[in-house]
């Protein structure tokens, strides 16, 4: 039996997250997890929430066991995936896993700690699996135009660009341009202890269009 993976942070922050979620999501539904990571959230909102099925997964293989381990005895939550949202093959077979769509895709704190990319993979994917009411929730810290920017944030801004150079906390507005794209808009938008944010993202009314209108 191999010790599950242990994050300090997911410790603290779990049970400030739950509150909103509790709020914003409906009694019961079906939830993906995308970048699980140790699995303590999913844990944590699975018992806490036993209207829902939780499908967690992360891009890291080594997740799996931890995110199972964190959840055994709870029969909520279905085995995690190995789910990089960068690679074809893993999101091919996620589709297949799933096999229909979700109630709720949430994320957390993924953005910063991956390349820019993973926004607009990440946004497809919502999109693709999002039941029509379905709602997309992201937490973690972003940058916004209008907020000063804190000095913790900007110090861990520094930090993760200096550990990866495609890393760093993403400007909220960038995201939201990444969302549009495939239909998504932002229904709320939570301020979280220790400068985070959680946000709930929907999908808008009317699909975009697919491109220019011919003449
Ligand atoms: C800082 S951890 C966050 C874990 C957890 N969500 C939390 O908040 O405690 C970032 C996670 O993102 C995952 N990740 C990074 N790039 C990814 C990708 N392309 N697809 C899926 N997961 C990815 C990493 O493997 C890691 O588990």
């Amino acid at each position: 039996m191999i010790s599950p993976l242990h994050s300090p942070a997911a410790d603290r922050n779990k049970a400030p997250i739950l509150e909103p979620l509790r709020r914003v999501l409906p009694a019961s539904g079906l939830a993906l997890e995308v970048a699980s990571g140790s699995g303590q959230h999913v844990a944590h909102f699975a018992a806490a929430l036993p209207g829902w099925t939780w499908q967690p997964s992360d891009g890291d293989a080594r997740s799996s066991a931890s995110i199972d381990a964190w959840c055994s005895g709870l029969t909520n939550v279905r085995p995690a995936l190995r789910l990089d949202v960068l690679d074809e093959a893993s999101v091919a077979a996620l589709a297949v896993a799933l096999r229909e769509p979700v109630d709720a895709l949430y994320c957390a704190n993924m953005l910063h700690i991956s390349p820019w990319a993973t926004c607009a993979a990440l946004m497809q994917l919502a999109a693709r699996h999002l039941a029509p009411q379905g709602q997309l929730v992201l937490y973690g810290p972003y940058l916004e135009a209008d907020v000063p920017t804190s000095p913790g944030n900007l110090a861990f801004d520094a930090d993760l660009r200096a550990r990866d150079a495609a890393w760093g906390i993403r400007p909220l507005a960038d995201v939201l341009v990444q969302a549009a794209r495939v239909g998504l808009h932002l229904r709320e938008r939570v301020a979280m202890p220790a400068n985070n944010l959680l946000l709930v993202l929907a999908r808008d009314a009317c699909p975009p269009m697919a491109g220019p209108l011919s003449p």
